[in-house]
């Protein structure tokens, strides 16, 4: 399977919303990554439902909806009527992960569960059989344009081995510190789709940085 890119809304120019995700509409992009932060969970607020209608309204690929959000449970229903494809709660946000995880399927969308950079790969074995994407933060949640950790390659490979053994359909996507000179090793490493927020929209030509960063390894 070829990996997926989704760039990151994040970093868009938010005066410029419909052009951005226009332009990765037209991109060799599989999915828009769209980062919700409460300001508690994380260090920052970003935006909320409003924002995500907009984005929806002209978005032709699914949104890969990634929630910096303290128990995101009340909220659920709401993301999918935004325009969720994909919801991405966090590990570390949730109590009851397991009923967080099922509440998102029965809205029929799927789910994702993120881990923090200090919240280990082994803490996913009871869950990761449920679900359908594992979101590898490879820096800490709450900006973007940040310094890639490099202990996240070995953590993929841990992942790697942990979705073997439970025989899980879940996906590895890396989120965080994304560019030219890591994304090949983090692909090698079982890494099946990459977000990109800084190296795509700081780039001088965005849609072509997607198709280098979608190039086969
Ligand atoms: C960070 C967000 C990321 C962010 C990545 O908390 O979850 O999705 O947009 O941005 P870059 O690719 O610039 O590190
Ligand atoms: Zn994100």
């Amino acid at each position: 399977m070829s990996h997926l890119i989704a760039p990151s809304i994040l970093s868009a120019d938010f005066a410029n919303i419909q052009r951005d995700v226009e332009m990765i509409n037209e991109s060799n992009a599989d999915w828009i990554h769209v980062d919700v932060m409460d300001g508690v969970f994380v260090p920052n607020i970003s935006f909320g439902f409003p924002v995500l209608k907009a984005i929806k309204k002209h978005a032709k690929k699914p949104l890969d909806v990634h929630l910096m959000i303290m128990d995101p449970d009340k909220y659920l229903q709401a993301f999918k009527d935004a325009g969720a494809d994909i919801l991405t709660v966090h590990y570390e946000a949730c109590t009851h992960l397991h009923r967080t995880i099922q509440a998102i399927k029965a809205l029929g969308i799927k789910a994702g569960v993120a881990i923090n950079p200090h919240t280990s790969a082994n803490l996913l074995i009871d869950i990761i059989a449920d679900i359908d994407v594992v979101l590898v933060m490879s820096v800490n949640p709450g900006f973007g344009g940040q310094k890639f950790i490099e202990n996240t390659y070995h953590k993929i490979a841990a992942i790697r081995d942990i979705i073997r053994a439970t025989k899980s359909k879940a996906i590895i996507e890396i989120d965080g510190g994304v560019d030219m000179n890591n994304y090949k090793k983090l692909i090698e490493y079982g890494a099946n789709a990459l977000v990109a927020g800084n190296t795509v929209f700081s780039s001088s030509n965005p849609s072509q940085t997607i198709t280098e960063l979608k190039k086969e390894i």
